[in-house]
């Protein structure tokens, strides 16, 4: 067995190219297109709506949390006015009121009217023809993540 010094000393060219190969992945850094933000908000958005329907609350608050996530990362990526998404958070502090107290007839009116907002904002920056509406059943994920008894 070699002495430990040994080892330590083999290891450090690799360990100082670990460090450069780092530095280079900094400097390439990827950022996801718009595109691709809105594409993950769709999803989340439409998990978010399944799991309401089959009453998967922790779930729901997770999927919300994703639809958060993406409109930040909108925000800190493509800076927009503020008052483009002035509606969509305060709809969604509404969607995480009636998520958290389970109220689905609450949900589905801010679900609706953050479908409005989706849509309105493609209106508004030209791309009318990204129509989104309430995801339809049954649902395309098969219900086996969706399923509160899956997480049993
Ligand atoms: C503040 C404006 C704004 C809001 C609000 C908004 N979008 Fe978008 N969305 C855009 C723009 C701009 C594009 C076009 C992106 C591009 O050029 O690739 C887009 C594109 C999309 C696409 C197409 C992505 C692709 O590449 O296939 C989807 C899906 C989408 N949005 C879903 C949503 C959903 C769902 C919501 C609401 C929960 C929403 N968007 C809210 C501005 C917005």
């Amino acid at each position: 067995m070699r002495p430990l010094g040994v080892i330590l000393v083999a290891m450090l060219p690799a360990m100082s190219a670990t460090a450069e190969d780092e530095a280079t992945q900094d400097s390439i850094a990827y950022v996801p297109s718009l595109g691709e933000i809105m594409t993950k908000i769709e999803l989340s958005r439409s998990k978010l709506w399944y799991s309401v329907r089959l009453r998967n609350w922790t779930l729901a608050v997770y999927q919300l949390g994703q639809v958060k996530s993406g409109f930040r990362d909108l925000e800190l990526l493509y800076p927009m006015p503020t008052s483009d998404l002035a509606e969509t958070d305060r709809i969604t502090l509404l969607l995480e009121e009636a998520v958290k107290t389970k109220d689905e007839k609450r949900f589905d009116q801010f679900f609706a009217e953050m479908t409005d907002e989706c849509n309105d904002c493609h209106k508004t920056k030209g791309v009318p023809f990204l129509h989104v509406g309430v995801p339809k059943v049954p649902d395309p994920y098969g219900e086996r993540m969706l399923e509160p008894t899956m997480t049993r």
